[in-house]
């Protein structure tokens, strides 16, 4: 991909309003920013698009439920997510409503864009509804759903349909030739296999409740609001309007981020639609995986979310006094100005979902593991790496900061190193390499870290020698070096901290935010640059801001809900992942562990005494034993033995993923399909960043203890225990 400066248009999903903002969609806000940050400074003409969903049957209701008009109702919770992005700093360059009229404009000319062309027809429709989901599903009224289990609901009426199943060969062919680019490979292959399964006609009108945008030329009806929503990517740029010159400068999309669980919606629905009204479809869709809190994916009613709010406010009060306010404007690229506190916590948050979550995987969320991070990468790293190396400039190098008139080989060559890894990722820092990159930038920071103290510059400054002076001035010069390329890479992620250190190198603020094709070359920094005011980036923060934390959301949190009322919008978790990892491979009677985590070993020598090789009939009870169907398979980056698998155990279980030592026995595609049997309660464990939650069971076969996994020979139902 070439690095000349181009348009770039991001979107994330437009949020619902029934819920108040959580950090799970801080997360998907925050990497769009990042992005449009990094495309900006690259001179990429920039466009990033995010907003509200507050049409549909389930915001009606929570209105209904709150008690006020729903217009009223979206209104608050509209702003409420305006508000925490403004609060944030977030660079978006719209904030869409589907209740913007000039939305609702933009939807009907799409609708008459696919009626025009033959694409709609009107039919009787009797089926079952998700109405958290907003979707028709292909399974019996009054069983949970198979996407969030929450219980389907019949609808009977007239409805007008979409021809979708006209586009199926059409959408293979795109996705396969990365015409229509999915990312990652399992969520690709996962968008592929549902089209080749058959696409069925959609119903994309309702006539049993009115909070909608009506169908033009039949007010009955409102449109389906998944077509409601998806069209904000085009009327967000002026399709419907009389101005429609954002429309041609930035569609299709260059990048469409959204959660996993909405892939079908934006890798089926939203192309074909777009096919059939003979627009271009967007370049490139990604999906990242979800937030967990206590092991399930944030959720309202389960009580186990996580306001940004209080990130903010708690964190916000490290804040160090900021010397040279105008800073503050320069990193908000013209939105309104938060306060430092908040732009201060915000830059935490970014970088700790980005360094803690792999990118497109699930990743828990917890206080305690962002307290940590904050106190090991950013106060005793980078900020500390700053406060060192400027206050020994200061201290040393009055007239300002020196350069040496040669390098030896050894002080730079291997910053310089460290250096050339990040630059490998230019102005296409796609969002699938973020992890990388900022692994690759926290790896850096280590590097600068140890050269420092490999020549103690602290110690060089007591001695009196010529020679001491210029291994002095080439090691602050180098780190000083080094920290100015770090805080190039590292201001989309953290704008507001990068933009005090960058003042406080005595550089101009104005390059940071405007200008970093030109900066990433080695030695830029010129002699006699006189620091600014120095004073702490990152305040060290004790242990009880984990307790300050959950007693805030403790105080804000309604209880959880343990028996969701199906109807109620939100009313269940999407999923609920459970305990457990790798595989258990049962040899004989020897249980015995080809997982990454072993089992502690088992006594070869001695045989054991009879009553300890034996177990109660309630011992074997507590093990949680259940037939499951691997739906995703995949290999880890520089993970040789593991595969990471989703399982799908049927309508009354949330699916689940499991990491397992298998890859050396089993390739991901001969395990997609299989049914197997999982031990569902195990307690879950971490590796490499992702959490596994279960254990295949497999047999040890062989010298090698290849596993074979367990299976069926006769058809069975998916979460059916074994006994
Ligand atoms: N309104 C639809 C999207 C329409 S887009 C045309 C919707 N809204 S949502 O509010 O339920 O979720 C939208 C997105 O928020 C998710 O796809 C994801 O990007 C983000 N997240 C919400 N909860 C999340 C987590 N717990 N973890 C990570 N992201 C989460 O679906």
């Amino acid at each position: 991909m070439s690095d000349a400066p181009k348009k770039f248009y991001l979107t994330t999903p437009i949020y619902y309003v029934n819920a108040r903002p959580h950090i799970g969609h801080a997360y998907t806000t925050i990497v769009a920013d990042v992005l449009a940050r990094r495309h900006r400074l690259l001179g990429d003409d920039t466009f990033f698009l995010t907003g509200t969903d507050e049409h549909g049957q389930k915001i009606e209701r929570s209105a209904a439920a709150a008690g006020v008009p729903p217009q009223q109702f979206t209104d608050q919770v509209a702003h409420e997510f305006k508000t925490l992005w403004d609060r944030m700093g977030i660079t978006y360059d719209k904030f869409i409503r589907t209740t913007d009229p000039a939305h609702k404009l933009g939807v009907q000319q799409l609708w008459r864009a696919l009626e025009e062309k033959g694409f709609i027809y009107l039919d009787t429709y009797t089926g079952s509804y998700c109405v958290s989901d907003e979707a028709f599903v292909d399974a019996p009224a009054g069983t949970p759903c198979p996407d969030c289990g929450r219980l389907l609901e019949t609808v009977t009426e007239e409805n007008y349909f979409f021809k979708l199943s006209a586009f199926q060969d059409k959408l293979i062919a795109l996705i396969e030739s990365n015409t229509l680019k999915i990312e990652n490979d399992s969520r690709r292959n996962e968008v592929l296999s549902f089209v080749r399964g058959g696409l069925k006609d959609l119903s994309i009108s309702r006539s049993s409740f009115k909070w909608g945008i009506p169908v033009p030329g039949n007010d009955k009806h409102v449109i389906y609001v998944w077509l409601d929503a998806l069209a904000n990517y085009i009327t967000a740029l002026g399709y419907g309007s009389d101005d429609t010159t954002n429309f041609e400068k930035f569609w299709p999309a260059d990048l469409q981020l959204v959660g996993k669980e909405i892939i079908r919606f934006h890798c089926v629905y939203w192309p074909a639609f777009l096919l059939a009204a003979g627009l271009p479809i967007p370049q490139a869709i990604t999906a990242h995986g979800w937030l967990l809190f206590d092991n399930s994916k944030m959720s309202k009613s389960k009580g186990n979310i996580v306001r940004t709010e209080t990130i903010l406010d708690a964190l916000g009060t490290l804040c160090p006094p900021e010397p040279q306010p105008e800073l503050v404007a320069r990193v908000l690229l013209g939105r309104k100005r938060p306060s430092p506190k908040d732009l201060f916590a915000s830059d935490v948050l970014r970088y700790f979902l980005l360094r803690e979550i792999p990118f497109g995987y699930d990743g828990s969320f917890s206080f305690d593991a962002l307290w940590e991070r904050y106190n090991a990468d950013l106060v005793n790293g980078y900020g500390n790496l700053v406060s060192r190396t400027l206050n020994l400039i200061s201290q040393n190098e009055p007239d300002g900061i020196e350069r040496p008139t040669s390098f030896s080989a050894e002080g730079t060559s291997f910053i310089k190193d460290g250096v050339s890894q990040v630059t490998r990722y230019p102005t296409h820092l796609s969002s699938n390499e973020i992890t990388a990159y900022v692994t690759e930038l926290s790896l850096l920071v280590g590097h600068v870290d140890r050269y420092l103290s490999t020549h103690a510059p602290w110690k060089l400054a007591k001695e009196t020698t010529a020679e001491a002076r210029k291994t002095l001035v080439e090691v602050l010069y180098t780190s000083a070096e080094a920290i100015r390329l770090l805080t190039i890479f590292l201001h989309p992620i953290m704008p507001y901290a990068t933009a005090r250190v960058w003042a406080q190198l005595g550089l101009d603020p104005a390059d940071l935010t405007t200008n970093h094709q030109s900066l990433t070359t080695w030695g830029q920094l010129k002699p006699g640059t006189k620091l600014g005011p120095l004073s702490p980036i990152f305040p060290r923060a004790d242990k009880s801001l984990i307790e300050i934390m959950t007693n805030m959301e403790n105080e804000t949190t309604p209880p959880s809900n343990p028996t969701p009322d199906s109807t109620a919008p939100d009313a269940a978790p999407r999923t609920t992942t459970l305990p457990g990892s790798g595989t258990l491979t049962v040899g004989g009677s020897t249980a015995l562990n080809t997982g990454p985590a072993p089992m502690p070993p088992q006594p070869t020598d001695t045989p054991a005494p009879a009553e300890a090789s034996t177990i109660s009939i309630d011992d074997f009870a507590k093990i949680e034993l259940r037939v499951a169907q691997i739906v995703v398979a995949e290999r880890i980056p520089k993970a040789d033995k593991l595969l990471r698998l989703e399982v799908d155990l049927g309508p009354d279980f949330p699916r689940r993923q499991i990491l397992s030592g298998i890859a050396e026995h089993y390739t991901p595609e001969e395990l997609i399909g299989r049914r197997i049997v999982v031990i569902t309660n195990l307690a879950p464990r971490k590796m490499r960043g992702l959490e596994s939650h279960g254990m295949l069971l497999a047999a040890s076969h062989g010298e090698n203890g290849k596993p074979i996994l367990a299976t069926f020979a006769e058809d069975i139902a998916l979460g059916s225990r074994l006994k």
